[in-house]
């Protein structure tokens, strides 16, 4: 297997937006390997969500080159990508996006319900293995909405990481979190990268988010802008 996770070569978004085309991305290259965390910063607008969108495969209206896991995802019909994005990447976001209507148990097992190799038990066995790693075993009946953001985004970490991704991608995951809190998810996330050698990729504001990344990759106006002299040398 391939030690590149990522590789983007001239990589090009732009929207209409009323008639005006915004350029969101103006040809990045990016290479990401396995089990590297990088973390992507810039100020608003620079296009930071719209790169995660496209490396996370949720967006594949590109111009240039994309390949995750060596799937150049512009080739890919509606049914695989989603089976790409199903298998092999997982998601936080700042919102958390848990479903108000569902159980958390139920919403931490609902990546399988859309596709995957585990049957119903071992779907259930992991999601309480996960919930209790996360502290959260005795909620698994709970609805969501009775917990905290914490808690919640403890459940959308345990719902990332139902079906093992070997890639994690986070946007704004702490936006919403307290310190304190925020330690304690990329706490979580830190370890599952070392024990799990996933690959993480944040996009983040905070600069203490950044600075746990091995690497930081800034964007300015859809580019990526050569990085100032790291702290600590070489
Ligand atoms: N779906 C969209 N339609 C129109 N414009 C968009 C869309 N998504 C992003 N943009 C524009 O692309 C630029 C980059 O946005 P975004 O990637 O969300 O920035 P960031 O996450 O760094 O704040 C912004 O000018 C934004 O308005
Ligand atoms: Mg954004």
């Amino acid at each position: 297997m391939s030690d590149i996770v990522l590789c983007a070569r001239n990589l090009r978004r732009s929207f209409q937006a009323e008639g005006e085309v915004v350029q969101a991305l103006r040809g990045v290259d990016l290479n990401i390997a396995r089990g590297e965390s990088v973390a992507i910063v810039g100020r608003s607008g620079a296009g930071k969500s719209t790169l995660l969108n496209l490396i996370g495969a949720l967006d594949r209206g590109y111009d240039g080159e994309l390949r995750v896991f060596g799937q150049e995802l512009k080739s890919l019909p509606d049914r695989e990508l989603a089976r790409f994005r199903n298998r092999q990447i997982g998601f936080v976001f700042q919102s958390f996006n848990l479903l108000p209507h569902l159980s958390v148990g139920e919403n931490t097992m609902l990546p399988a319900y859309f596709g995957s190799e585990l049957d119903d038990r071992e779907t259930r066995r992991r999601a309480h293995k996960l919930l209790a790693d996360m502290g959260l075993d005795g909620r698994f009946d709970h609805p969501p909405m009775q917990l905290s953001g914490g808690e919640r985004q403890r459940i959308a970490v345990a719902r990332a990481l139902l079906l093992e991704p070997p890639l994690l991608v986070c946007d704004e995951p702490t936006g919403s979190l307290d310190a304190k809190t925020s330690e304690e998810i990329l706490a979580l996330i830190n370890g599952l990268q070392q024990q799990h050698g996933t690959t993480v990729v944040v996009v983040t504001h905070d600069p203490q988010v950044a600075a746990r990344a091995g690497r930081i990759v800034t964007l300015d106006h859809g580019r990526i802008v050569a990085a100032p002299c790291a702290e600590g040398g070489a």
